[in-house]
């Protein structure tokens, strides 16, 4: 398949408010042409790119460090109407583990975390599996990629995170545990349930060529040809620090998600709210925070 004719669609379905957490914007709903009459609706948030570590930035004081910032998304949830109320969070990578360590107590709601090229050292991703273990196994079954489902919806999480902070995305890696990612996820997709989500830190490239910031040209060749013949739903990625843009991979519809922390260009900050209903996802941005300047 030729990936540079694809449609490659900028959707900005944003529209700014001021001040924590104004939510008002453009929904948008998937391709998935199917319906689904069983589904219990509830919905997840995504966020990328927490960059905990990282002191306040030039423009932006107003809002603190990278935990500050981070913490401020889940204050934002708590604050959302009780059906609108995410039931976990997934958070796409680049979360500096040794930061939010400390400070992992006083998120109250779920958390399903993937590494990014931040943790792509042995001490920060191991870290990052110690503290979250219920996905990551312990001991001799460490995995940097899961899965889970939750209300018939199997989510999984990929490691295109490899060692030494690399910012080229790839599936193997000696600090990507265990060796075998790619069969594994052929096998996740082909599983049986309808409805799957796809998150992972580093972005393919859409149009074949050999880029940095995106996954390595032949991962990205056969992850889109992967999507496109066994298609998720939803897929979310972060990683490049820019307006959120989306995209379509065949049939699913994929997010490069902006950061909580900091964007290029003065973009503002935030995270995504998805609904998952009957009829497909929707999913908006919430702004927590602007630049100033
Ligand atoms: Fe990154």
């Amino acid at each position: 398949m030729d990936y540079k004719k694809q449609k490659f669609s900028r959707r900005n379905f944003l529209a700014l408010g001021a001040g924590i957490g104004i939510a008002a914007s453009l929904k948008n709903k998937t391709a998935w042409a199917g319906a689904f009459p069983e589904q219990e609706e509830f919905s997840f948030a995504v966020i990328a790119d927490p960059h905990c570590a990282e002191e306040p930035k030039n423009g932006m004081e107003h809002l603190g460090n990278g935990v500050d910032k981070l913490l401020r998304c889940f204050d934002v949830m708590k604050s959302l109407p009780a059906d609108e109320r995410p039931d976990f969070i997934l958070i796409a990578g680049d979360i500096h583990s040794a930061a939010l360590a400390p400070h992992l107590e006083k998120i109250s709601l779920p958390v399903h975390a993937v590494a990014g090229n931040h943790e792509g050292n042995p001490e920060a991703r191991g870290l990052l599996r110690k503290m979250f273990p219920d996905d990551f196994g312990v001991g001799e079954n460490i995995r940097d990629y899961y899965s889970f489902v939750h209300k018939g919806v199997r989510f999984i999480g990929l490691c295109d995170a490899g060692t030494g902070g690399e910012h080229v995305g790839q599936f193997s890696s000696e600090l990507i545990t265990p060796f075998g990612q790619c069969d594994w996820f052929e096998q996740q997709l082909a599983l049986p349930e309808l409805r799957k989500v796809v998150f992972a830190h580093i972005p393919p490239v859409m149009d074949g060529g050999d880029r940095n910031m995106y996954m390595s040209r032949n991962d990205s060749r056969w992850f889109l040809e992967t999507v496109t013949n066994t298609p998720p739903e939803m897929l979310f990625f972060g990683h490049l620090h820019q307006e959120t843009e989306t995209y379509p991979i065949g049939n699913a519809k994929a997010v490069n998600l902006r950061s909580c922390c900091w964007n290029f260009n003065k973009v503002a900050i935030g995270f995504m709210l998805v609904k998952v209903t009957r009829e497909g996802m929707t999913s908006r941005e919430i702004i927590t925070g602007e630049y100033k300047g």
